[in-house]
């Protein structure tokens, strides 16, 4: 009844060129630079899936990915953002047929680019430098901006060992020349939770300024292994999805809590010029959590 349907040849060959050519990227990992994109979406309409701390390689890694296949299959998304810890524990790049490949070979398989940054695991090896030249992480370096459609992408290094004497002064005019309708900002840690690590005043100080005098609408992080939505800070919405397959931790709700869950599961996001629909789904492909954002004037 629900079989898989056929694959397209094309996409079989995009995905072993894809896969064959990963690790033999020569990227700059140093470089921070706009990342070339491969097929434009609607300017009008960007759909995308995020979702972190997902790299365990196990069954309930597995369980995410079949739900997010089985939402790409229902209406195609444009492309997937994973926030960081993409493999489990080391960031050991030998494990990315595991941790990647395998779980989400049904979005691979269909064409789907993914975009990722990295977690505190990832950068234990090698400092992360063999995951920014993993093509199919679709990284343009260790941070690095990305438009599509009405949605533009800042996809940060948010650790202890980050270079914000370069990466700060980049992400202040990157976005101060940002002319897209909705900004998206991605780092693996939190700025505001009510999870395990609690806020980050740090970060507050250090990107709070920014996402406000720019009007950064979103941040997406993980780390804190549990789903939670802010109420909007200073314009701000800030989405925690550390559920894409590590060990879940408790959460309980803080006055910035807008929505709050610990279950396994992905966020599904739809941007409109004037509009971007949430969906948070579980691994069971129940409803989580849904708003609407709506742009200012
Ligand atoms: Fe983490």
């Amino acid at each position: 009844m629900d079989r898989e349907p056929a694959l397209p040849s094309l996409s079989r060959r995009q995905l072993l060129a894809l896969l064959a050519g990963g690790l033999g990227f020569g990227a700059s990992v140093a470089a921070a630079n706009a990342f070339t994109p491969v097929a434009s979406p609607s300017p009008n309409k960007l759909r995308w899936l995020a979702t972190a701390d997902s790299g365990s390689g196990d069954r309930k890694q597995q369980a995410v990915a079949d739900q997010m296949a089985a939402v790409q299959r229902r209406q195609p998304v444009d492309l997937v953002i994973l926030a960081g810890d993409n493999i489990y524990n080391d960031g050991d790049i030998s494990k990315v047929e595991a941790t990647f490949q395998r779980p989400y070979s049904a979005l691979l398989q269909a064409g789907v680019p993914f975009h990722a940054v990295l977690g505190n695991h990832d950068i234990r090896t090698a400092n992360g430098d063999p995951q920014v030249a993993y093509r199919p992480f679709g990284m343009a370096g260790r941070w690095y901006n990305l438009r599509r459609g009405p949605v533009e992408f800042f996809m940060l290094d948010t650790n202890m060992n980050a270079n914000w004497g370069q990466q700060l002064p980049w992400l202040r005019s990157s976005l101060a020349a940002s002319k897209a309708p909705w900004k998206v900002v991605v780092g693996h840690h939190p700025i505001y939770s009510a999870g395990f690590y609690g806020n980050d005043p740090v970060a507050q100080g250090r990107l709070g300024p920014l996402f406000k005098k720019y009007g950064v609408q979103l941040y997406i992080n993980g780390h804190e292994h549990d789903y939670e939505r802010t109420k909007m800070i200073d314009g701000t919405t800030y989405l925690t999805l550390g559920i894409g397959g590590a060990s879940l931790r408790p959460i309980l709700a803080n006055g910035n809590t807008a929505a709050c869950a610990s279950v396994h599961g992905f966020v599904e996001l739809e941007a409109s010029p004037t509009t971007i629909k949430i969906n948070a789904w579980d691994r069971q492909g129940k409803s989580i959590d849904q708003t609407v954002l709506v742009a200012k004037g």
